[in-house]
C-alpha cells in the first residue's frame, strides 16, 4: 500500500454519509457506529439538522431525503407517525435521529430537509 493508498482508505470502522445541502452542495463526512445519523451531521455543523429533540423522535428536527440505493432500517411507528406530519407522502422521508452510522450505510447519500 502506498502513502496515497493508506491516506484514502480511511481509518478502520470508518462510514462515509454524504449530506446534500439546501443549495445543493455535498457534504462527505466521516462517522464511527455508535452514533445516528443525526448526531454525525451534528458534530460535523451540517446546517439543516437541528436535533432539538435529542434523537427523541419527537420535534422533527432531522428530517432528511434517502437519496441512495441502500436500504435503511424499517420505520418504527413514532418515526413514521412524524412522517405523516412531517412529509405526507414522501417515501423516502426519514429522520436522521433513528438511523444509526454503521458499516451497512457506508455511501448513504441523504438530502438534508432543514425545515427549520
Ligand atoms: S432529533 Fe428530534 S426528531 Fe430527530
Amino acid at each position: 500500500m502506498t502513502a496515497t493508498d493508506k491516506d484514502t482508505a480511511g481509518e478502520a470502522g470508518a462510514v462515509r454519509i454524504t449530506f446534500v445541502l439546501n443549495d445543493g452542495t455535498r457534504r462527505s463526512v466521516t462517522g464511527r457506529p455508535c452514533q445516528s445519523l443525526m448526531q454525525l451531521a451534528k458534530s460535523n455543523g451540517i446546517p439543516g439538522i437541528e436535533g432539538d429533540c435529542g434523537g427523541n423522535c419527537v420535534c422533527g428536527t432531522c428530517l432528511v431525503s434517502h437519496l441512495s440505493d441502500l436500504p435503511l432500517p424499517p420505520v418504527q411507528t413514532v418515526e413514521s407517525e412524524m412522517l405523516v406530519f412531517l412529509a405526507s407522502g414522501d417515501a423516502s422521508a426519514r429522520l436522521a435521529c433513528q438511523i444509526p452510522v454503521d458499516e451497512r450505510f457506508d455511501g448513504l447519500v441523504v438530502k438534508v430537509a432543514g425545515l427549520i
